[in-house]
């Protein structure tokens, strides 16, 4: 008797569901637990100008999220709100801090409950113009990234829902998502569009460098002795027959690109035992074991340490790296092709590569008022 009434209550129970969910499809405004979005996802209002000199590579901006002045002041609210995070104290700009180029001085990042991740926070430059997402390009774009943290166990450990909850009631972000989007409606999706616009807006034009190539300014003459062997080759004839006794970087740091990357994945010899996959542990794939993006090297000079796990304290180090060849591996780049015997540059010229890395640096980008906390 009592198994025929459960039965009897279970096919209730599931009928009250279907009716319920039928029912808010049918009435946009019913509250009602299952999910049904905002209802839009457009972001309204004036364009945001990103202010790029005419050498800025293309920037890359997904069409169902164009850049808007009102959805970038929401991003820059969410990016610096520490309530995105199970114990409300830390925000995005906790691990990614405007003194650093909007990275973290910690070799790998503290999250909430004290446990320490296994890479280095990445500094937040010119990623507008960047294909590649992470270290290990896991994430497919900024939107996709600026919702992971949050979710993160080891970062800032909240659910989003959670996150909304505490937001709503807010009257500054009722306005907010109102002047972003058209209507006050909250959710995950909204607001990791406007973070990643904020984002967007982060760019880096004003170095030394910019001053000298595209004006007037002078390199002393260390930096120039860097510029120059940047963009020659390693070795010296006859045993490296087109070698120019240079440092190599330009394969991978384009010059070309104006932000210092190729837009590629590397294994720039690190290890050779690798503790971390990088690529390789994402797609699986041997050949892409060890290799990483190759990050922009515009404010490197802020942003040590160095390297996706932080073991490099300074640029000297570096380009020590660099200088001894690295470690030989099966995937090492085959423009790391001096692993053996090094590229032998002279003290000279390792000063050299440190000086041009520190004209590379925008002192207006990391105190732009723009970008800091504004609670
Ligand atoms: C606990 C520290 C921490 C917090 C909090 C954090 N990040 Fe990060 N962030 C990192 C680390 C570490 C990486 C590199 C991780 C990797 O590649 O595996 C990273 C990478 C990134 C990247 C990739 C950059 C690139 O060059 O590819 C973006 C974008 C980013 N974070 C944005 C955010 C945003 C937006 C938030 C807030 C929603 C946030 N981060 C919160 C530590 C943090
Ligand atoms: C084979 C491609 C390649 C070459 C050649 C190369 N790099 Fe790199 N570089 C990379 C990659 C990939 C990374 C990130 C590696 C990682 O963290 O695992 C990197 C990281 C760096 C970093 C640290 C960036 C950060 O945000 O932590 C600096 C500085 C740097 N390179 C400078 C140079 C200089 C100077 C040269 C020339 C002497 C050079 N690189 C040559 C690919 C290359």
């Amino acid at each position: 008797m009592t198994e025929v009434k459960n039965k009897m209550r279970k096919i209730a129970y599931i009928v009250f569901v279907l009716v319920a969910i039928s029912a808010c499809r049918d009435k946009d405004e019913m509250p009602c637990d299952v999910p049904t979005g905002c209802d839009s996802y457009a972001p309204i209002g004036e364009n945001y100008n990103l202010n790029l000199p005419f050498y800025a590579p293309e920037p890359l901006i997904p069409t169902d999220n164009p850049m808007k002045v009102n959805s970038v002041i929401l991003g820059r609210h969410l990016f610096w709100d520490k309530r995105l995070s199970g114990d409300n104290t830390m925000s995005c700009g906790t691990c990614h801090s405007p003194s650093t180029a909007f990275s973290d001085s910690s070799p790998t990042s503290v999250g909430i409950d004290g446990i320490f991740g296994t890479r280095n926070a990445m500094a937040l430059v010119n990623l507008v113009f960047q294909p590649i997402v992470m270290w290990d390009g896991r994430q497919p774009d900024l939107e996709a990234q600026s919702g992971a943290p949050v979710e993160d166990p080891i970062e800032m450990h909240e659910t989003w829902s959670n996150v909304i909850s505490k937001l709503e009631t807010d009257t500054m972000y009722q306005r907010m998502f109102t002047d972003a989007y058209g209507s006050q409606c909250m959710d995950k999706e909204r607001a990791t569009k406007s973070i990643a616009q904020f984002v967007r807006t982060m760019n880096s034009f004003n170095a030394k460098y910019d001053r000298v190539i595209y004006g007037p300014e002078q390199f002393t003459s260390l930096e120039q002795l860097g510029l120059d062997i940047w963009n020659d080759e390693g070795g010296s004839p006859p045993a490296v027959p087109m070698g120019q006794e240079g440092a190599d970087c330009f394969h991978c740091h384009s010059l070309a690109t104006e932000i210092f990357t190729d837009f590629q994945f590397h294994n720039n010899g690190l290890d050779s035992v690798f503790t971390d996959l990088g690529q390789g542990g994402i797609t699986g794939n041997p050949n892409q074991y060890g290799r990483f993006k190759t990050p922009t090297l515009r404010n490197i000079e802020y942003s040590a340490p160095y390297m996706h796990d932080g073991r490099f304290n300074t640029l000297e180090e570096v380009v020590e790296h660099y200088n001894s060849g690295g470690h030989p591996s099966a995937t090492v780049d085959p423009f790391m092709k001096f692993t053996v015997g090094g590229l032998q540059l002279t003290e000279q010229k390792k000063a050299g590569l440190v000086a041009f890395l520190k004209a590379l640096s925008d002192p207006e980008f990391i105190t732009n008022p723009e970008f800091q906390d504004p609670f």
